[in-house]
């Protein structure tokens, strides 16, 4: 397991070019070498001024970039909590990507059909490994230490045969359908996009404390890159 990375930036927006930067690096890195990018976006707030920022700069290569989810939440895609809503209203509706190259997580369905569903695109796509070896997935964290929807105490945490799994979330009373560890640990990089003073104490303990815990510390690629960045205010404890 490599050491992670950690990068500081001053505030958000730097957070967001920080994101976007590493994001096209990846991109021209892995189309150069393979000619295409798979990228498992996050859901929730933090990266969707990255999204917005990508669209804006529109300089990539679209037709060559495959786009999945690490998690999405159990509603229809037009449903304000829709990950892929908040994608799609910052980056997929402001650039030309075909449409085969959105894999949306079918989430209007029940969770579990929903979970098998996806799991056979991602073996459709990535064919006969073992796991899956995203490019890059994006990731945020949670102020319980959760990461995509693995949260703290629900049984995802323990998956390690499936690449996609529904979730019991008692907190929020719903299934979520997210990434199993083990398909987030074969990644060639994993970055964490973290900002806030909400957030300083939790990384705190995820970076530099002595307890393992909380999810997101189990993201350890097994052969790849561990990238945390973040803004001063999350990292104001480190
Ligand atoms: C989701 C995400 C989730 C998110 C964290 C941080 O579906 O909400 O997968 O893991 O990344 O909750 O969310 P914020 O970026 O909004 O703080």
């Amino acid at each position: 397991m490599v050491a992670p990375e950690l990068q500081v930036v001053p505030d958000l927006p730097a957070l967001h070019r920080a994101g976007v930067d590493e994001f096209s690096g990846c991109a021209h890195e892995a189309i150069t070498a393979r000619g295409r990018f798979a990228v498992a976006l996050s859901g929730g707030s933090t990266p969707k001024g990255v999204y917005s920022l990508l669209a804006e700069a529109n300089n990539l290569p679209w037709d060559k970039i495959h786009f999945f989810f690490g998690d999405e939440r159990n509603v229809p895609p037009d449903h304000p909590e829709s990950n892929y809503r908040m994608a799609n209203e910052s980056l997929f509706s402001k650039i030309v990507v075909p449409q085969q190259n959105v894999h949306r997580i079918a989430a209007e369905m029940e969770a579990g059909p929903a979970a098998l569903r996806y799991e056979a695109e991602l073996r459709a796509f990535f064919g006969a490994a073992e796991w899956p070896r995203f490019d890059l997935i994006m990731l945020g964290m949670g102020p319980d230490g959760h990461t995509a929807s693995l949260f703290p105490g629900s049984a995802a945490l323990n998956e390690d045969s499936r690449w996609v799994v529904a979730n019991w979330v008692e907190k929020f009373n719903t299934y979520r359908i997210t990434l199993a560890f083990p398909a987030i640990n074969h990644a060639a990089e994993v970055m964490f996009l973290v900002a806030g003073q909400d957030k300083s104490q939790v990384l705190q303990e995820v970076l530099r404390g002595k307890t393992q815990d909380y999810p997101c510390q189990r993201v350890q690629p097994v052969n790849g890159r561990l990238l945390w960045i973040v803004d001063k205010a999350a990292a104001r404890l480190l």
